[in-house]
């Protein structure tokens, strides 16, 4: 089987009423984006940043995968596929996806502030100043913020470098490394980009750009490859 690797970034969810980060002048549900997702915000006020990642969690619960993310879920009939999301919603998951890769975290997760490596399953439910881990510490949201290390950066860039076709959907390829995983993808694989407005990722062999929603390129990207590999 054909190994398929998709990058998507917050332009995938849009449509399901989850906001992008750089459609609104940088700011993120009027916050500045370094004030809720970075240890500097963290270690500023605790409260607001827990407070921020509460809301997103409750809004997860109440919105839909759309059309893009379940049309991914359907190549997984003809081809070995892995999405590695920027995103820590569970779109993809829910949309039927059966191998997804979050590379920035996940909102319905939480670790502890002194042992990262105690995470917790938490759902769509809060969590406070003063609730503690099982070691007493601190629970934060289980995202990468802005300065943390990527720590799944090494195993995407593996998966990335063994696709036979990459499919980048709604990220501004703004925020690095995920953004150089591109970088990594043989130059024969087929290359696809997908976004409302083209952002710009330099110039890679064998790459095809559709300018649209994301809800209709999708689809009709799925439905050629999979009408290709049917033969
Ligand atoms: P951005 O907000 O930077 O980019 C969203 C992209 O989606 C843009 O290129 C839009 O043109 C596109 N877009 C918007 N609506 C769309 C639609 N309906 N169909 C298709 N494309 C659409 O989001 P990301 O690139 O995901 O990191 O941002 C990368 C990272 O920066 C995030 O993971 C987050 C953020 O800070 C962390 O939190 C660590």
């Amino acid at each position: 089987m054909k190994k398929v690797v998709i990058l998507t970034g917050a332009g995938i969810s849009a449509e399901s009423g989850v906001p992008t980060f750089r459609d609104s002048d940088g700011l993120w549900e009027g916050h500045d984006v370094m004030e809720v997702a970075s240890p500097q915000g963290w270690a500023k006020n605790q409260e607001l940043v827990l407070d921020f990642y509460n809301q997103r969690r409750r809004n997860i619960g109440t919105v839909q995968p759309n059309a893009a993310h379940i049309a991914l879920a359907k190549l997984e009939e003809k081809f070995d596929v892995t999405v590695i999301t920027q995103n820590i919603d569970n779109l993809h998951e829910r949309g039927g996806s059966g191998n997804v890769l979050h590379l920035h975290g996940e909102i319905t997760k939480v670790s502890s502030c002194d042992y990262p490596d105690l995470v917790y399953d938490i759902g769509t439910k809060d969590i406070c100043v003063g609730d503690t881990c099982e070691r007493g510490s601190q629970l934060r949201p289980f995202v990468v913020w802005f300065g943390e290390p990527v720590p799944k950066i090494e195993e995407a860039m593996e998966i990335s470098a063994a696709a036979d076709i990459f499919i980048v959907v709604g990220t501004s390829m703004a925020v690095y490394p995920a953004a150089g995983l591109i970088g990594y993808v043989p130059n024969e694989a087929r290359k696809f980009v997908i976004d409302r407005v083209t952002p710009s990722i330099g110039h890679y062999p064998n790459l095809e750009v559709l300018e649209g929603k994301a809800s209709e390129k999708v689809p009709m990207l799925v439905k050629q490859l999979l009408a290709e590999e049917r033969g």
